[in-house]
């Protein structure tokens, strides 16, 4: 579904013509305009659901009583019809945030008093920061600029991201939306974004006594009331194909193992929601193992159960209706929408509930109490947000506005985004950074280098509109430019000349290659990993003829196979920039000029080309070596790679130390008692394992790892520090090693920094089995820090 800027207007006059049509005229005249989007002021003001003293619960029901059947049905979608009689406006559940304010949905719209919005880097670049302060920090400024459009009537209050789903396949159009790869990152990114963005942890930094900001989450609430704004773990589950071959997202069915399900699909999700306490889950338009994501009871309903869900699901746009049009996993329109609203599902983006759900109800299909159940999950989340307590007079955001968005600290905060998540891939002999001063000339080419639309897809209108090369401007005097290729698909090397031309002159060159949505996106995955066109061309073309070794620069969200420039003398260094957002153009050049140290690594493993004859509708984690199947991801993948998961330079040079680590740990007094025992007993004579349910006190189960990190260098940086573990048996489809903590630290120039981890082991060193279920390997468990291994044996 496409934006809709006339979402503002329809919302005007629809508020108008209800206020005609049934309100008082006195009550015309006291009404602030502004107060038109508000439910419960006067006259409407007595109703119990607008009365803040009762709870969320009675409120929301009574509400649901005031309905008629029809008027319960026009809430089923994203589009909500006003309800004259009761005061109450139309809504739009439906706007954007993943990265900034968004104009993808129709709840935002940039004609009005604010007309741009901070464009943060997409979040796969903003991921390869590993700093959750950062994650927090971005979310709660976008919260901030978000709840401001609204006061102006230009947003909604319910938003549509975080994408946690797992970067499985480098040919995903949409892994640019992702934090990546790795189910641990994904969780981790989630908990930041749904905590932050929905303002139910307050943030306070202040210095520690060396001097670093540190920051204290606090809960200002019980996670079950207010709500800032409202975010949405998108898309549950096994979502992350869009076109490939014959499947679309629309008619692909996942096949997915239980293994894969437990510990590689799932986890991002359970975390998103029992920690983050996200009050949205928007289910996919895939099926799962045959069943349409949005009619998946079980998937759905375990959410709830298990995880503690409350909030609302929506379907993804149409996805009701792809259950009965595209997969025919039923055989009528009201069917669709009964095996929807059964399994879970709250509201449907589209109007697919509006059209089929009177008729599925007078065919008995569906009861007013699976409505109500609906309605009820869609009030009690309106109502958290305070959308029902009036005028906002007492609504602890009613200040912000204008002035908080696009300001000096969103715009710093965006910039600093783009230079942590910058990934050096290639550094020759320390050619990078250059002096500036030194320089005589630099050209610059690529048909991106003097692009402003650097945000990759879920980008808004962006404060500043700067290119690459404008942030180079800044800096150096001399500077030539040349596109080379006429766009990013790269048709011809027609426009070849004018780039190898000035690439003779200068004494510097950037080529700044990859991708963009021509590439990438929704609804449009990749077939090759390479270079578009007549991409790589170029870059070789200008390498050989260009005075000094030249440094190429990578766009794009999917991985690239570059290894003729890896292996190519004459290109002294690499960067990969993802998209950077509008202030992508500074990050770059402070980081080519060494202003800023790059400490990024990457969320996502590397392939080469011929990952491309790996299916890309196979679901499968693992390896197979039977049918030459090579597995995905760092955790399985067992092929050649050009740059693995957590790859990434930096201009100084580390040294890593574990300080401390117990070498043993004993589960004495954690092994539930005698019944569990004896069956445990039972399976095997040797204890090769224990399922994590015959454990208890797990979370007072825990060792703690001190590392050390010394920066050998002359220059300050951040670093990473990636924690790793690995059994040392062989377990049925356990990881290669799997990711156990990461922490971004900052090592000044020849200092040492120490960090520390604390690992659980029923969370960390556990492994999902076939059956899904979590167990504990006995014995000896292999943490990795780099080139270093400590071993920790399990011991009953
Ligand atoms: C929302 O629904 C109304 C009818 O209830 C329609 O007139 C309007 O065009 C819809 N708006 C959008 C953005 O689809
Ligand atoms: C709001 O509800 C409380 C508690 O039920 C009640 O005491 C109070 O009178 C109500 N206020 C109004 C204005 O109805
Ligand atoms: C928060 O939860 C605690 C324990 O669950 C409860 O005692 C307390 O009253 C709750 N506070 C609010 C504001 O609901
Ligand atoms: C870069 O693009 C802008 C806007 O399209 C254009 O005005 C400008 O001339 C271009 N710069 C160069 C050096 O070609
Ligand atoms: C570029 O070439 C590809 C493959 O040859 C073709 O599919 C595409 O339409 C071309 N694009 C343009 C803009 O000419
Ligand atoms: C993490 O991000 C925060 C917010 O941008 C920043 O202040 C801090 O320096 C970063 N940490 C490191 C080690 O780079």
């Amino acid at each position: 579904m496409s934006a809709h800027s006339s979402f503002l207007l329809f919302f005007i006059l629809h508020s108008l013509q209800f206020l005609s049509s049934s309100t008082p005229c006195n009550a015309i005249k006291k009404s602030n305009p502004n107060n038109l989007q508000y439910p419960c002021t006067p006259p409407y003001d007595s109703y119990l659901f607008c009365n803040t003293s009762n709870p969320i619960k009675t409120r929301s029901e009574s509400l649901i009583s005031l309905l008629t059947i029809d008027e319960k049905i026009q809430q089923l979608s994203n589009n909500v019809s006003s309800i004259p009689r009761l005061g109450i406006p139309p809504y739009e559940w439906w706007s954007e945030s993943l990265h900034g304010l968004a104009t993808n949905g129709p709840g935002i719209t940039f004609s009005g008093a604010i007309k741009s919005a901070t464009s943060f880097p997409q979040v796969i670049l903003t991921a390869a920061a590993f700093n959750r302060t950062l994650w927090a920090e971005i979310a709660s400024a976008i919260a901030v600029e978000a709840r401001a459009m609204y006061n102006t009537g230009q947003a909604g209050l319910t938003f549509w991201a975080p994408n946690i789903n797992i970067f499985r396949d480098p040919r995903w159009g949409r892994g640019q939306e992702t934090p990546g790869e790795d189910p641990m990152v994904a969780a981790a990114y989630a908990i930041e974004y749904v905590r932050a963005f929905q303002g139910q942890y307050k943030r306070i930094s202040r210095r520690n006594k060396h001097g670093f900001l540190q920051r204290r989450v606090l809960k200002n609430d019980n996670g079950s009331d207010r709500l800032m704004l409202s975010a949405c773990c998108k898309h549950f589950t096994a979502y992350d194909l869009e076109k490939w071959g014959q499947f679309t997202r629309y008619n692909f069915n996942a096949v997915v193992t239980d293994q894969d399900m437990a510990d590689t699909y799932q986890p991002p999700f359970r975390s998103c929601i029992q920690q983050g306490k996200a009050s949205c889950l928007m289910c996919s338009y895939n099926r799962v193992n045959g069943i349409p994501a949005c009619a998946n009871h079980d998937l759905l309903q375990k959410a709830r159960t298990e995880w503690g869900f409350r909030g609302y699901i929506t379907s993804d746009c149409d996805a009701v209706a792809t259950i009965y049009e595209d997969q025919k996993y039923t055989k009528t329109p009201e069917d669709a929408v009964a095996s929807a609203l059964k399994a879970g599902t709250d509201i449907n983006c589209g109007t697919y509930m509006l059209r089929h759900t009177k008729s599925a109800f007078e065919k008995g299909k569906v009861s007013e109490g699976d409505i109500d159940r609906a309605l009820f999950n869609l009030f009690s989340v309106q109502l958290r947000l305070g959308l029902f307590d009036g005028a906002p007079a007492r609504n602890r955001f009613r200040n912000l506005g204008p002035q908080d968005v696009c300001n000096s600290e969103h715009e710093k905060l965006a910039l600093e985004a783009a230079r942590q998540g910058i990934v050096l891939l290639k550094n020759d002999q320390k050619y990078l950074p250059l002096h500036k001063h030194s320089i005589s000339s630099l050209a610059i080419i690529g048909p991106l280098a003097n692009s402003t639309n650097l945000g990759g897809g879920y980008t808004g209108v962006p404060c500043e509109l700067k290119s690459i090369l404008e942030g180079f401007q800044e800096h150096v005097e001399n500077i030539y430019y040349a596109a080379g290729c006429k766009d990013i698909p790269c048709n011809s090397s027609s426009s070849f000349a004018e780039a190898l031309s000035i690439a003779r002159e200068a004494e510097y060159v950037i080529v700044v290659a990859g991708l963009d949505l021509s590439q990438e996106t929704e609804d449009l995955d990749r077939y090759s990993l390479l270079l578009p066109g007549h991409q790589t061309e170029l870059v070789t073309a200008v390498a050989s003829l260009s005075r000094k070794p030249l440094i190429l620069v990578l766009t794009g969200g999917g991985p690239i196979d570059v290894s003729f420039a890896d292996g190519d003398p004459r290109i002294a260094s690499i960067l990969w920039i993802g998209y950077p957002g509008e202030t992508g153009g500074r990050a770059l050049s402070d980081i080519i000029f060494g202003h800023y140290n790059p400490g990024g690594r990457l969320p996502m493993t590397w392939y080469p080309e011929s990952f491309t004859n790996v299916p890309m509708n196979d679901m499968n984690m693992r390896a197979d070596p039977s049918r030459n199947y090579p597995g995905r991801t760092y955790r399985f993948y067992t092929g050649e790679r050009l740059y693995g998961f957590g790859y990434g330079l930096s201009y100084t040079s580390f040294t890593y130390k574990i300080i401390a680590a117990p070498s043993k740990l004993s589960l004495r007094g954690f092994i539930k008692a005698e019944p569990q025992m004896s069956m445990l007993s039972e399976r095997s004579n040797a204890v090769d394992y224990i399922l994590i349910d015959e454990m208890e006190y797990c979370n007072s189960l825990r060792f703690h790892v001190q590392i050390s990190v010394t920066n050998n260098g002359d220059m300050d940086g951040s670093q990473v520090v990636l924690l790793f573990s690995r059994v040392s048996k062989s377990f049925k489809g356990s990881p290669e090693r799997q990711l156990i903590g990461f922490e971004r630290v900052h090592t000044p120039s020849r200092g040492i920094v120490a960090t520390s981890f604390y690992v659980y082991p029923c969370e960390h060193l556990s492994i999902a089995d076939e059956h899904g279920n979590r167990i504990l390997p006995m014995g000896d468990h292999i943490l990795i820090l780099e080139d270093i291994e400590h071993a920790v044996s399990i011991e009953t």
